[in-house]
């Protein structure tokens, strides 16, 4: 399973690049707006220094706006894919780039026929929002079940990249369905790390090792 960022932080994304566990980016107006830069000049630096694939979203809500929005944002790099918003102009739109060779990611799904759709107009990602389903008390994850289900019938070609991931349940459960991607914020894939055996048992090893009172490099 690939592991994107959902960020617009590049002290997050430079670290995540430096642990090797960076496949991608994924961002949103929301995240872009909290860094306090203009938007495609951040979409642009980050698509620069990652080497995998990195989503940034139209602001336009009507179908010319989305394909002017959609070849813009697909002109700042080769590796940038556009996110759509489900809707009939957000998937008409994907379908439009997809014949120029535009990557589309379709964001903002919340049922197994939007997946059905965006599969259909020839999304590359569809991204199913787990944590906003599991906000108004349905399980996001059941989601993510059903829409592997339905690609693995047929062949959309379009990856399952499993967004609003809120903690390491949600990457667990997407690995063992076998997601495609799942994208995280920097705290969910800094916590994938930590477990307090790991930390225990190291404190043991090196205070059990000092009571030698010998170093690494005694002969
Ligand atoms: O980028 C889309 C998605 O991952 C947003 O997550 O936590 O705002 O629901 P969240």
């Amino acid at each position: 399973m690939k592991f994107f960022l959902d960020t617009a932080d590049i002290g997050e994304i430079e670290t995540g690049l430096e642990w090797g566990m960076v496949d991608g980016v994924t961002t949103n107006p929301s995240l872009i707006a909290k860094q306090g830069k203009p938007y495609l000049p951040t979409v642009r630096e980050i698509a620069e220094l990652v080497p995998g694939p990195v989503s940034g979203e139209v602001l336009a809500t009507d179908l010319e706006g989305m394909l002017e929005q959609g070849r813009r944002l697909a002109g700042l790099a080769d590796n940038v894919v556009v996110k759509v918003p489900l809707g009939p102009p957000g998937l008409t739109a994907v379908r439009r780039l997809a014949a120029e060779g535009i990557r589309c990611n379709v964001t903002l799904c919340f049922s197994p026929s939007q997946a059905l759709l965006a599969g259909k107009a020839g999304a590359a990602y569809i991204s199913p929002f787990v944590g906003r389903l599991d906000d108004i008390a349905q399980d996001g994850m059941d989601l993510i079940r059903q829409v592997i289900a339905i690609y693995s019938h047929y062949d959309f070609g379009t990856e399952v990249l499993v967004a609003s991931a809120r903690h390491p349940v949600h990457v667990v459960l997407s690995a063992e369905m076998g997601a495609d991607v799942i994208t995280l914020p920097f705290k969910t894939l800094s916590q994938l790390y930590r477990h307090p055996l790991t930390d225990i048992g190291l404190n043991q090893f090196l205070s059990d090792w000092e009571t030698t009172g010998r170093s690494f490099d005694d002969e």
